[in-house]
């Protein structure tokens, strides 16, 4: 069932916990792929009832991104939502999140901020306030869904460790279900925006997970110096290639490593013309 208002998801979740049904959350931003369906999945097994939030989220976008081009596909993407068994799609609008007077401003709205140590890296970096923005619609969609567990891929997985400690601090009562990234055959990790790329630049975009296989292959074979592990990535990059960062940190609290080990997330963003593609590989 496709709903675009709080009060239409409100009114079911009301009926579904008085009959006592586990409730499963899977937030998206739409444009569904086959990295989205398996988080679907997981939820419509685990729990008995599955909502699927599409919601292109403003507050998440710095200025000057790619807010207004983002792929909007609500039609396929409620199918692939039926096919899956999924009971409800929630679509609101902007202003049925935010209301009027906080599109024109995001002044005028209550954020939830993450620590500062885990959004001035990484992404947080170049993305400054987008983590803001992703906390406070998540915690919104707690607020409205009420879910017993929400499923998260491993490929934003700064936005996954943020997310959990976002739990943790704030006491909200859902499991996070770390969901494994799903790549092409290519290697090539599922992303929506890689509708933006051409035939050539998906060619260019296997530089990424080429990095991150290689890398885990040297730390396989004895290699633990995070400085010789980063070398190895220059024979994947090219002029087509703008390397954002690639660094190896703790997978639960994001602290840098200088030695790699079971423990190191490697993590990459690379631009390839205008696109910005990330990925990110555990060595242990
Ligand atoms: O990962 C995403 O698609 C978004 O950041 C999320 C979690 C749906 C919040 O808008």
């Amino acid at each position: 069932m496709l709903v675009h208002t709080i009060n239409e998801v409100r009114e079911c979740i009301k009926k579904w916990k008085k009959e006592g049904l586990t409730v499963g959350l899977v937030p998206t931003m739409g444009a569904l792929h086959n990295g989205h369906l398996s988080l679907i999945k997981k939820s419509v097994e685990k729990c008995d009832k599955t909502v699927v939030s599409v919601f292109v989220n403003p507050i998440q976008f710095c200025p000057g991104e790619d807010l207004d081009k983002y792929p909007r596909t609500l039609e396929a993407d409620e199918k692939l939502c039926q096919n899956a068994g999924v009971d409800i799609v929630f679509a609101p609008s902007p202003k049925e999140m935010y209301g009027e007077g906080h599109i024109l401003s995001n002044d005028f709205l209550t954020y939830v901020v993450p620590p500062f140590f885990y959004v001035d890296k990484l992404c947080g970096k170049s993305r400054v306030g987008h983590f803001d923005g992703v906390c406070t619609v998540v915690n919104k969609l707690f607020n409205i869904v009420q879910p017993d567990y929400a499923f998260f891929g491993q490929k934003d997985a700064q936005q996954l460790i943020i997310i959990k400690k976002m739990v943790k601090d704030l006491n909200i009562p859902v499991e996070i279900i770390p969901c494994p990234i799903v790549r092409e055959e290519s290697g090539l990790a599922l992303s929506s925006r890689n509708k933006y790329l051409s035939e050539t630049d998906k060619k260019e975009a296997l530089a990424l997970s080429k990095i991150l296989f290689n890398i885990k292959a040297c730390y396989d074979k004895g290699i633990k110096d995070v400085d010789a592990l980063s070398e190895t990535a220059y024979g994947f990059l090219n002029e087509h290639h703008s390397l954002e960062y690639l660094e190896f940190r703790d997978k639960e609290n994001l602290e840098q490593k200088t030695l790699a080990d079971d423990n190191t997330q490697v993590f990459i963003a690379l631009r390839i013309g205008s696109v910005r593609l990330i990925d990110n590989i555990l060595l242990g």
